[in-house]
């Protein structure tokens, strides 16, 4: 989606502004844009395109000046051009958005009528006429925006330049996520973290409803009503090299061979061995919390969504407590069933997906308790959340999501075992041989990445060319299966579809013929005897078998075109070392056909529109 940034300082806007934006790629972008206070005015710069594009402009242009903001725009109305890019200038001010502002067209009408011309087809447009309008009627900036917001509807962050008050950027928020950056001399704000750490991790989230005057030695945040709000910044631990692509050809390839140590990061002080327990006071839940829980609903999107389809088994099989998976974007609108009672556990990498958080909102409402499973510090999810079990993931730029998911699962197995703990439902001997295996995870994995990627790099050219590819799990592999799918249409733009193993008889094997490739997870789990019947069944059909077994079974792998191993493990955690190769093979099959594997078209990181 749309990354704004915005600086004010000593130091030359435009050049900090371009790094900014660039740090903000991974969120999906189709034009880019800066607006720089010059001792003339305000002059502004748009390129569609990627941020060469803007970069080229910039350097024919040369602008000058130490205080701007810069977009990299996600198109949503109005197809992307130069016109429709941000920043918009109306009269002394440049404005740049992310979000949508749904009273637009009436606002528009109002504005023309009213005599202002507005060049462009872009919702954001209006809010910099209506800032306008308001200076006309002689507000101050602060006021002039103020004014302007109380008349949109919808979801927006901003960021503000004005000719009359040339040492200011001034921002606010309703929705979409915007955080401060504060260091010696200079401010800073930006749509997400990464783009800030360069220059500072000191850093300040702003809320809905909020406004914030920055200038260089500081900001003033206040209420759209005008309450001064005393927010002290906030240290992140992140660092700009966990940012970088540290010699991998790609962030996705980087975040791959990264899961160890996500999932270390992410078990640290949390799994107490001796004890058989998992040790968290995160999950925000007292021990008659645990044993009165009446339901679970875990709500995500995407990958955070097959995260908890794995989840929901643990939590059924050690916790025994009912549970069901909802797509956020389907819980919310159709007067969904939640209240007392029910945990909702509302999953998100970014924190800030807008059906997520929406969703979880509505279900607090009702009176659900919210647990947030989130990998950004203080990202709008856990702040609306009643506790937060964060991942320790680190930054995650590639916009598909890898080292995340593993991140989410540990989590998500994490909290099973502490409720089956405290519902008395699991013994301390399976709770202690779940740990033990769970604390060993990061090396199979890290054992095994090297070898298992040179293995899939060789096997993508015979099969790189189809059009259509299943995958196919049972139990715990359906998640991963659904998630290999995800992974290789996101990337590679190949058709994908995953499906749970026993469902293939009852519609996709129609599909099937010696075109398309049958990736078949088949560990040796409790489901290992009907899985190798399915993938005999599309054996059958002549599809070619991709197998992905336990090291040595050559049983299967007798039965496989092609095959890649994963380590052994207790058959609970058999999703952490399975969809490591589904990674893999989406990474090698998108590398092979050269797409832009860190920001695949029409995709976006963090997705704030509805
Ligand atoms: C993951 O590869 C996708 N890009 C996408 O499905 C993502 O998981 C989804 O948008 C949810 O994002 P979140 O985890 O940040 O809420």
């Amino acid at each position: 989606m749309c990354g704004i940034v915005g600086y004010v300082g000593d130091e030359q806007a435009a050049p900090i502004l371009l790094d900014g934006l660039r740090r903000l790629e991974y969120r999906g972008y189709d034009s880019a844009g800066v607006a720089v206070h010059e001792e003339g005015g305000i002059e502004i710069v748009r390129a569609v395109g990627k941020l060469r594009n803007l970069e080229t402009a910039l350097s024919e242009r040369g602008l000058r000046g130490t205080v701007g903001i810069g977009h990299t725009r996600w198109a949503t109305h109005g197809r992307p051009s130069e016109v429709n890019a941000h920043p918009h200038i109306a009269g002394p001010v440049a404005v740049v958005h992310n979000g949508i502002i749904e009273n637009h067209l009436e606002l528009r009408a109002e504005l023309e009528a009213g005599g202002f011309t507005i060049a462009s087809d872009t919702d954001t447009e209006i809010v910099s006429h209506l800032i306008h309008r308001e200076i006309i009627a002689g507000h101050d900036m602060v006021t002039s925006i103020r004014r302007a917001l109380d008349q949109v509807d919808g979801a927006y962050a901003i960021a503000v330049v004005s000719e009359n008050e040339p040492r200011k950027v001034v921002v606010a928020k309703s929705s979409s996520p915007l955080v401060l950056g504060v260091s010696r001399g200079a401010t800073y704000c930006a749509s997400d973290i990464p783009a800030l750490l360069p220059y500072t991790n000191e850093m300040v989230f702003l809320e809905d409803g909020e406004v914030a005057v920055l200038e260089p030695d500081g900001f003033a945040i206040s209420t759209l009503e005008g309450t001064p709000v005393s927010r002290r910044p906030r240290k992140i631990s992140w660092s700009p090299v966990m940012a970088e692509k540290a010699g991998f050809k790609h962030f996705m390839l980087k975040e791959i061979f990264e899961q160890p140590r996500a999932l270390e990061d992410t078990l640290r002080g949390r799994l107490d061995r001796e004890g058989a327990d998992v040790v968290t006071a995160e999950v925000g839940l007292s021990e008659d919390d645990a044993k009165a829980i009446r339901r679970v609903i875990l709500l995500a999107c995407g990958t955070s969504h097959h995260a908890t389809i794995a989840g929901r088994y643990w939590l059924e099989e050690f916790a025994q407590v009912p549970t069901i998976t909802e797509l956020a974007s389907e819980f919310r609108g159709r007067d969904a069933v939640v209240g007392e009672g029910d945990l909702v556990v509302a999953v998100s990498q970014s924190g800030e997906t807008i059906d997520t958080l929406m969703a979880a909102k509505e279900a607090k409402a009702r009176g659900a308790k919210i647990l947030a499973i989130a990998n950004v510090n203080g990202s709008a999810i856990p702040r609306m959340a009643d506790a937060s079990f964060y991942t320790h993931a680190g930054p995650e730029i590639g916009v598909a999501s890898t080292k995340c998911f593993m991140a989410q699962l540990a989590n998500l197995l994490m909290l099973s075992i502490w409720l089956a703990r405290r519902r008395g439902t699991m013994s301390e001997g399976e709770a202690g041989e779940l740990i033990e295996g769970l604390a060993r995870i990061p090396h199979l994995i890290d054992e095994n990445l090297k070898a298992t990627h040179e293995t899939i790099s060789e096997m993508v050219g015979e099969f790189s060319s189809a059009r259509d590819v299943l995958f196919l799990g049972r139990g715990l592999s359906y998640p991963m299966a659904l998630e290999g799918a995800l992974k290789l249409k996101e990337i590679s733009y190949v058709h994908a579809e995953g499906y749970a193993a026993g469902e293939m008889k009852h519609g996709p094997i129609a599909l099937l013929d010696s075109e398309v490739p049958v990736i078949v997870l088949a560990p040796q789990d409790r489901h290992y005897e009907r899985v190798c019947s399915n993938l005999q069944e599309a054996r059958a059909r002549e599809a070619k078998i991709i197998g992905v077994t336990s090291a040595g079974d050559a049983q299967t792998q007798a039965l496989c075109d092609a095959y890649v191993e994963v380590a052994p493990t207790h058959e609970a955690l058999s999703p952490f070392v399975t969809v490591v190769p589904l990674q893999l093979y989406a990474y090698c099959v998108a590398d092979y056909k050269g797409t832009d594997v860190d920001q695949p078209r029409n995709l976006a990181k963090t997705v704030t529109v509805e």
